[in-house]
């Protein structure tokens, strides 16, 4: 006999996996509880649903996804017509440099943050492109600590593809965020995240960054090259600032440090988070012990997955907070 809420079980969970683009197995008990209906169920939430259609996802994923999928199918049930068209029909598409990721928050499948990012590490002599593990910590803690935000100004360094800006934007009471980059088109991306994922929000002004407002909180993005920071101690004082993985190169160390020490003479009491993956110790001790240097206090917030948004918690990781001495 098979439970519906079983079957429900089921195609959510397969679901989650299609749009956490990982990789799964279907035991024969599961083959069996994927009927028509079900199956129409899942192509519901997935590759059917208005979302999907307008931002699709990764082509090559999604070809290994539903061969998979049609492969465990065929052993036991009439396979979906849609099933096959898909696949037909993305099979035929050509690998596109940009594709969608679908984050969902808190596996819940209406709570959903899209980004128009690339696979690749490097495209275009940036690595801003992609969404990096250090972004998903830093949203992940935040989202867990809303109240740091609440009524606050909020400045992203190297933004990259806005995601980490974006989540905190949506999910906490800021009063600003704006997102930073350098690359044009790294900032360029960063807009059209924010016009996917805050519909709502309406063009403000254009002065040096592009600001977008719902009336209670603003969004925006802005040009900030850590090697020419002429401009930004008059533009926008922050009570906080973040950055998700941009202590990784011994040669921007110091250009990073910099900014940080204009920001904070303009506000002393600036509480700066840093989130890094640490793939090189050196490189990391070197920022530490910069920071003493420029008479900087930190502290290593020990970073626990908070399970709002997944990430690999196997990596060597740091969360640090920033303050003056
Ligand atoms: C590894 S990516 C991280 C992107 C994003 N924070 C994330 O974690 O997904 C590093 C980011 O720092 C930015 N960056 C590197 N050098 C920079 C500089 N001199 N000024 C401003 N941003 C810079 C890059 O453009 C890139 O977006």
């Amino acid at each position: 006999m098979i439970y519906q809420n079983d079957a429900d079980n089921l195609i959510k969970v397969l679901s989650l996996y299609f749009f956490k683009g990982l990789h799964y197995s279907l035991k024969p008990e599961e083959i069996k509880q994927m009927n028509w209906e079900n199956q129409d169920k899942f192509l519901k939430l997935t590759v059917n649903s208005e979302l999907f259609k307008k931002y699709p996802c990764n082509r090559n994923f999604c070809v290994r996804f539903f061969k998979n999928l049609i492969q465990y199918l065929e052993t036991g049930q009439e396979v979906h017509d849609d099933m096959y068209e898909f696949l037909c029909i993305v099979m035929n598409n050509k690998e596109s440099e940009f594709s969608f990721h679908h984050y969902i928050i808190k596996d819940d499948l209406s709570n959903i943050v899209t980004i128009k990012e690339t696979k690749n590490m490097v495209v275009n002599g940036t690595t801003g492109l992609k969404t990096w593990e250090a972004a998903l910590m830093l949203s992940d803690w935040a989202v867990c600590h809303k109240e740091i935000f609440t009524n606050k100004n909020v400045l992203e360094l190297g933004s990259g593809v806005g995601f980490t800006g974006i989540t905190i934007a949506k999910h906490c009471s800021i009063k600003s965020m704006i997102m930073t980059d350098c690359h044009t088109e790294v900032l360029k991306t960063i807009n059209d995240n924010i016009l996917i994922n805050l519909p709502e929000f309406r063009f403000k002004e254009k002065y040096n960054s592009v600001i977008y407002t719902n009336g209670e909180k603003d969004i925006g993005v802005m040009m900030l090259d850590w090697n020419n920071t002429e401009d930004l101690v008059l533009q926008f004082i922050p009570d906080i600032v973040i950055g998700a993985d941009i202590v990784y190169d011994p040669s921007i160390l110091q250009s990073l440090l910099n900014v940080l020490i204009l920001m904070h003479k303009n506000n002393n009491n600036i509480d700066v988070y840093i989130a890094s993956v640490i793939r090189n110790q050196d490189t990391f001790s070197e920022f530490l012990k910069a920071l003493d240097t420029f008479n900087f206090k930190y502290e290593d917030l020990k970073l626990i997955n908070n399970g709002y948004i997944d990430w690999d918690s196997s990596v060597n990781k740091s969360l640090l907070r920033i303050n003056k001495k």
